[in-house]
């Protein structure tokens, strides 16, 4: 039996890819493997979007090559494979410092990925079109659905936020047609999955063609998805807060399947900054949106993005953002320093902030979302739950599971427990995961 290893290195999109990347080559009779010595295929799906993440994957491929000659003193064939944002910014670099690559494919093009590894047995390929013809008609049915599942129902960005290299990685928005996500969806559904997260580099700019013809918005693809019979929680990320309308805020009103919670990229709280990274809004046009977001379901989670050290950022600016984040009240957060990426405009400046400003105001930003964070877990402590158990715990005898608001929980329970949901009781609040107990009451609604 041949075997490919696929592993991912970006966002929830370059999981979701990763895990069609599988079922292509499922299809084509590989079993997938957790270990890459005896792996036949070894597909490393790549993120461009910071410096770190991107040089992961030469040093990663350094490795590779020393695997690959090892196995082939005992025989064997090992093909590489790289895909994802860096194969579609760096493709042709790629070939020229690692020759152990037998293949580098574009986000567009995995698909072709058997067509690809027959014809590296000539000589090596690259394939990082954009092509004309929609992947996802020619993707096979997904093989495995466990418990929560990720759905692409749209790509691409037109924003160009002035860091970012998406619009060039995943090239212009697409949406897919409301039918062939609804179609996925039952697939999911009907295999077990009790949660699915709506994908989309910018997943409210949703407009799929509807049955009649018509844009379909998010709002209306997340009321379609909720009448699905067994899909009990809805999900959706990322979102940007420009495309963020009314329709959208009455669904986390009326829908209950939708999870109160959203993860809402604002990347600085300083006007200043904002307009020069393009992100034409305000920090005060951001807090009235999550207003308006709590206004409409009360306990709504929040979760957001954020850059340190963009060029020119003062320390006023700075604090600018702190502000935002003591206004608003994040259950959790990503924070980042900035890294300027080849192509993007901010790349170009020549104000950039220092490495030691951009650590300390990384580390005031994350201690601060960090006090957020627990204040948030040790607030859980004592209410009750519904969590969807996900998967065995940490330790035996345990399971672990998220509740709506997408906090980690572990508790006592039997395995058969996974794939549904249980009221729990949290008693106690860890670092990265809550505690709980199997309550015997259901959840007040
Ligand atoms: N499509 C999403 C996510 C894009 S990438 C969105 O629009 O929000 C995820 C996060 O990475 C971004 O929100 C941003 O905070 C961060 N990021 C993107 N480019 C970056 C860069 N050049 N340097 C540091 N962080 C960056
Ligand atoms: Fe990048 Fe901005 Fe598009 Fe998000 S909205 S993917 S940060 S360009
Ligand atoms: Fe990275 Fe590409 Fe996602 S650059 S964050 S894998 S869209």
């Amino acid at each position: 039996m041949k075997k490919a290893f696929v592993k991912s290195y970006g966002c929830q999109m370059n999981a979701y890819d990763a895990a069609r990347m599988a079922d292509v080559l499922g299809a084509e009779g590989f079993t997938a493997t957790d270990s890459v010595e005896e792996a036949d295929v070894v597909v490393l799906n790549t993120c461009h979007i910071r410096e770190k993440a991107a040089e992961k994957v030469y040093s990663e491929l350094g490795r590779l090559r020393v695997l690959k000659s090892e196995r082939q003193a005992r025989g064997l064939d090992t093909r590489i494979v790289v895909a994802g944002c860096v194969a579609q910014a760096e493709g042709a670099e790629i070939q020229a410092r690692q020759p152990a690559v037998d293949v580098v494919v574009g986000p567009q093009s995995y698909h072709r990925l058997p067509d690809l590894l027959a014809r590296s047995r000539e000589r090596r390929v690259v394939d990082t079109d954009f092509p004309v013809e929609d992947k996802f008609t020619h993707l096979p049915r997904r093989r495995t659905s466990g418990p929560t599942a990720f759905l692409t129902v749209q790509e691409g960005c037109d924003k160009f936020c002035a860091f970012c290299v998406v619009p060039y990685t995943r090239g212009a928005e697409v949406s897919r047609p409301v039918a062939a996500v609804l179609a996925e969806a039952e697939k999911l559904a009907q295999g077990g999955t009790r949660e699915v997260t709506l994908i989309g580099q910018n997943v409210n700019g949703y407009h799929g063609l509807g049955p009649d013809g018509a844009p379909v918005g998010l709002a209306d693809l997340i009321r379609a998805v909720a009448k699905i019979p067994g899909l009990a929680r809805i999900r959706y990320t990322t979102s940007h807060p420009n495309d963020f309308d009314e329709a959208l805020v009455r669904a986390h009103a009326e829908v209950p399947a939708l999870m109160p919670y959203l993860h809402l990229p604002v990347q600085s709280g300083s006007d200043r900054i904002l307009a020069a990274m393009n992100r034409k809004h305000t920090g005060d046009q951001y807090r009235r949106l999550i207003d308006r977001v709590r206004a409409a379901r009360p306990d709504t989670a929040l979760s957001s993005d954020f850059i340190v050290g963009f060029p020119g950022e003062t320390d006023a600016d700075f604090a600018d953002t702190l502000r935002l984040v003591r206004d608003i009240g994040f259950e959790s957060a990503f924070s980042f320093k900035y890294s300027p990426r080849p192509g993007t405009p901010a790349a170009e400046r020549s104000d950039m902030v220092s490495e030691s400003v951009m650590a300390e105001r990384l580390a005031e930003l994350q201690a601060l979302l960090d006090a957020q964070r627990y204040a948030y877990q040790r607030a859980a402590v004592g209410q009750v739950f519904d969590v969807l158990v996900e998967k065995a715990g940490r330790r035996p005898g345990q399971v672990a599971g998220k509740t709506p608001h997408l906090l980690a929980v572990q508790f006592d329970a039997p395995l058969h427990h996974i794939g549904t949901i249980v009221p729990v009781r949290i008693v106690e609040a860890g670092t990265n995961s809550l505690f709980g107990q199997l309550a015997t009451e259901a959840v007040a609604a």
